[in-house]
């Protein structure tokens, strides 16, 4: 029999084989039987020496095509062979079941999530309702049914983001809420007493940033409202809550503040985490940091959702939420929270 001829035969019997070769073993068997050093192919082709040159030539030519086919075949089989493992549980190949698990990348919430969870967790407890407000905010509610009216200096364009959007058809500007209160409003106008809610949300300030202040952070309102509601009430709840979230040992001091829509208002602020009131860069040197305004409800705003102020009286509150965990803490830059810094967050797990 001429070479030309054995090596057809050849390539005929190899595919057959290829097509039956299933396993992994069995494909290594078959690359080494056809495709490797010591393969049939060699064998014949070591006849070549005995041929005039015409002769060799043909034979070569076809060896190399011979060659080149089963290869691609080969290539293809195994390009099959790879998918159907990945696809069938029924494969012949084992799985070591005694490895090691592949670690699981596990989130957590971040901290000022955390904080506003154990906060919102705390006046729950305490029988209060959660709500929440719109972050794009009419300037009725977020200042003229605050006592607030158009030429009040906390509406001066450098402490709010106004929305480049017309007034609506009752001359109310949009903007981003400056705080919660407006939530207050809303309320009020919807439900009669009595009424006792916290609002979380976000709230926008233009203004600077610095290690205590950013330009968006977060807020919760608190706002309780029944006949009898006085400022023992206000003080004795914001001391509880205090108490509850940063332990008994750290002490809380209330004074007078001012704001348009409470009458008396008053401020409560925590010593200080770092410096426990010996004054540092994070309390600006004085030792307590200020973490909400408060006051009873002003009669005007009452009287604005026609709330009888007569009948009725209740106190409100907002906190500033990123505050509470650097208190906690003793953080010493508000802007931690958010410089997504992995280092800083993980801590928090
Ligand atoms: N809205 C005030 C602020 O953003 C806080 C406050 C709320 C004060 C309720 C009094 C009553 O600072």
């Amino acid at each position: 029999m001429d070479i030309k001829q054995q090596i057809i035969e050849l390539r005929t019997q190899a595919l057959e084989e290829l097509s039956r070769a299933d396993t992994l073993a069995e494909l290594e068997e078959w690359r080494v039987r056809y495709l490797g050093k010591k393969s049939r192919l060699t064998e014949i082709l070591r006849g070549l020496a005995t041929l005039s040159i015409e002769e060799r030539k043909e034979a070569g030519a076809v060896s190399n095509s011979f060659k080149q086919e089963i290869e691609e075949a080969y290539r293809q089989k195994e390009k099959l062979r790879r998918i159907d493992t990945l696809g069938s549980s029924s494969s012949k190949e084992t799985i070591d079941i005694s490895l090691p698990g592949r670690p699981f990348a596990r989130g957590h919430l971040h901290p000022v999530a955390q904080a506003l969870n154990e906060i919102v967790a705390i006046f729950t407890a305490m029988g209060f309702q959660v709500l929440e407000g719109p972050e794009v905010e009419w300037d009725y509610y977020n200042f003229d049914m605050l006592n607030m009216p158009k030429e009040h200096p906390a509406r001066a364009a450098t402490d709010t983001f106004w929305l480049d959007a017309p007034p609506n058809e009752k001359g109310w500007q949009m903007l981003l809420r400056t705080h919660t209160s407006p939530m207050q409003v809303r309320t009020m106008e919807k439900s009669k007493p009595p009424i006792r809610i916290v609002v979380p949300g976000i709230v926008h300030r233009y203004e600077a940033t610095d290690a205590t202040h950013l330009s968006m952070f977060s807020q919760i309102e608190g706002l309780a409202v029944d006949e009898g509601i006085c400022m023992a009430d206000l003080k004795g709840t914001l001391h509880e809550f205090a108490r509850r979230f940063f332990g008994p040992d750290r002490r809380v001091r209330f004074r007078c503040d001012f704001f348009p829509y409470v009458e008396p208002g008053a401020e409560m602020a925590v010593e200080c985490a770092v410096c426990h009131g010996g004054g540092c860069r994070l309390c600006g040197g004085a030792g307590w940091i200020e973490v909400l305004g408060s006051g009873m409800v002003h009669p005007r705003v009452l009287e604005g959702v026609g709330i009888d102020p007569k009948k009725y009286s209740g106190f409100a509150f907002g906190m500033g939420i990123e505050r509470i965990p650097l208190l906690k803490y003793g953080i010493e830059d508000i802007r931690l929270f958010y410089g997504n810094d992995l280092r800083f967050l993980r801590q928090f797990r």
